[in-house]
């Protein structure tokens, strides 16, 4: 399809929801769309370690162009002072109590690419790591929750809706409706997105109470107690008026004791409220056509720079030159989560038997660090594993590398396979959660497909999957439809932004 009908197409959907807003708005008896703000530990470009800070760094903008003014506010994290001071605009400060102690709040406003982000400065939880880890992460992010809190009537937005995500986030619900009661907190409606339900902020009683002063009468089983923890997601759970996750495919499996980490009783009793919305993209961002960060740009139809972008990161990571071996890449944190398990165990058979290259960036756990820092040196000029994060060499990898290797044991929605395949590395995942839900395997009978995809978590499956892409490696004709198929899928935020309007709007 060209472009111009795609584009006309999109105009047409926005307009149709622009509709269906009123509508719905009608029904609820209002005449104005709902202020939104957004709550999250990390926002893209200014802060990031996962696909959760592209979503809040994105989301805000699709909804401007539906006419919703949502911000986001978030930690003034040390990498955000380090590059933003000097656009940072200080608006008020103020003391918060955190169980005994008063501690400093500083409100400061950014505006960027015309999103309006709140930062809640304090030097002393916000000036190193973004995440500490245990209960030093528990009392930055306890804190977090009671300042956003308290700074929502002072901001000089007429907040209607929260939009908290993750445990970090997750217990503003919760403070909201048992400690505010009668003041504007207690009126706003809390939706509470589940980004990873592996991590849920379990605390020992004591710790809450002195962070939080949360009574306890809500340390039972009806409230926020999981395996004899305090649990912020389970609270949030409880508490928030709507439910979502990232896709629709991990919305069912949260239901289910294997993906839900204990969780699956209270997902299951507000299974009514509980949705999937799929994350999408900036195709501004992440857009093969235009990227500054390439050494050549290209498209669907004209994949010469891709051919450079290959060239170029084989010689900048000490590759042998060729551009007839095919070329996995992963760009990942390097966790249980995402199948690391099995790329160690079948990656030395899969390099000691076949002519492939494999580019791995990332980090994460020091037992896979290590396994491939020591498979780089096993397999000099084929394989490499540069441990570390690096935004720049990301998009290198996107568009240099073949296929995209994505075996994840579970996936909320997974961001990594969808950029990959806006830059032609088709990807190769495990059918969970998003990636079941945005990867169509190859289907060699009838020729369709976008990727390539195994069921069960099986280092064999998984080789086999890989055999198959590189069979079709060799066949010209198959390899540039699926290239084609897999950048022509249309990931961009606006679906996701009229679903998560559609959700404000239900819960006014
Ligand atoms: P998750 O949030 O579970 O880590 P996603 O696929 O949703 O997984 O998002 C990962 C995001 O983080 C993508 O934008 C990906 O490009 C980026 N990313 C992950 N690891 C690295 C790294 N080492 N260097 C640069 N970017 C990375
Ligand atoms: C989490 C999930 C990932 C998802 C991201 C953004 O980090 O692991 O699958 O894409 O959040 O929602």
């Amino acid at each position: 399809r060209p472009l111009w009908c795609l584009a006309a197409q999109r105009k047409g959907m926005v307009i149709r929801m622009k509709k269906e807003f009123r509508d719905l708005l009608r029904e609820h008896g209002r005449d104005t769309l709902p202020n939104v703000l957004l709550v999250s530990a990390e926002c893209a470009p200014l802060s990031k370690t996962g696909g959760l800070a592209d979503v809040v760094g994105t989301l805000p903008k699709s909804l401007a162009k539906l006419g919703i003014d949502a911000r986001v506010i978030t930690p003034y994290h040390r990498c955000i002072k380090d590059k933003y001071a000097d656009k940072v605009e200080h608006m008020f400060y103020f003391y918060a109590k955190l169980g005994w102690r008063q501690e400093y709040v500083g409100i400061e406003k950014l505006v960027l690419d015309g999103v309006t982000i709140y930062l809640v400065d304090n030097e002393q939880y916000f000036g190193d790591k973004i995440y500490r880890g245990g209960n030093p992460e528990g009392e930055q992010y306890s804190f977090f929750c009671r300042a956003v809190l308290d700074a929502i009537p002072n901001l000089g937005f007429d907040v209607d809706v929260v939009h908290c995500n993750d445990w970090h986030t997750a217990m503003i619900p919760m403070l909201a409706r048992t400690q505010y009661r009668g003041a504007k907190q207690e009126q706003i409606k809390y939706l509470l997105t589940i980004h990873n339900i592996a991590f849920q902020g379990k605390f020992g009683f004591d710790f809450v109470q002195d962070m939080l002063d949360v009574d306890s009468r809500y340390y039972t089983p009806e409230f926020m107690e999981l395996n004899g923890c305090a649990d912020y997601l389970k609270a949030g759970c409880v508490f928030a008026d709507r439910i979502n996750t990232v896709s629709p495919s991990y919305a069912s499996e949260i239901k289910m004791p294997y993906y839900a980490e204990g969780l699956e009783g209270i997902l299951n009793a507000r299974s009514a409220q509980l949705t999937g919305i799929i994350n999408g993209i900036d195709k501004k961002v992440y857009n093969p056509h235009g990227d500054a960060l390439l050494p050549a740009r290209y498209d669907r139809g004209h994949l010469k720079g891709k051919a450079v972008c290959k060239a170029e990161l084989q010689a900048r990571m000490g590759l042998e030159q060729r551009a007839d071996v095919p070329m996995f890449a992963m760009v990942t944190r390097m966790t249980e989560q995402k199948g690391f398990d099995l790329v160690a165990c079948v990656l030395d058979d899969m390099m000691c038997r076949e002519d492939m290259q494999f580019m791995l960036l990332g980090s994460g756990d020091e037992r896979f660090e290590n396994f491939m820092r020591s498979a780089e040196g096993r397999y000099k000029g084929r394989l490499c594993a540069y441990i570390g994060y690096s935004e720049e060499l990301s998009h290198l990898v996107y568009a240099g590398s073949d296929f995209f290797l994505m075996p994840s044991r579970f996936e909320p929605c997974g961001l990594s396979q969808m950029i990959a395949m806006r830059y032609g590395s088709v990807p190769i995942v495990r059918e969970t959660g998003g990636l079941r839900d945005t990867v169509t395997p190859y289907n060699r009978f009838t020729g369709e497909g976008n990727g390539f995809s195994f069921a069960n978590f099986d280092a064999w499956e998984m080789r086999d999957t890989m055999r198959l892409a590189m069979d079709c490696y060799k066949n010209e004709e198959i390899m540039s439809g699926l290239i084609s198929r897999a950048m022509q899928a249309d990931f961009g935020f606006e679906r996701s932004a009229m679903e998560y309007a559609k959700h404000y709007i239900w819960m006014l």
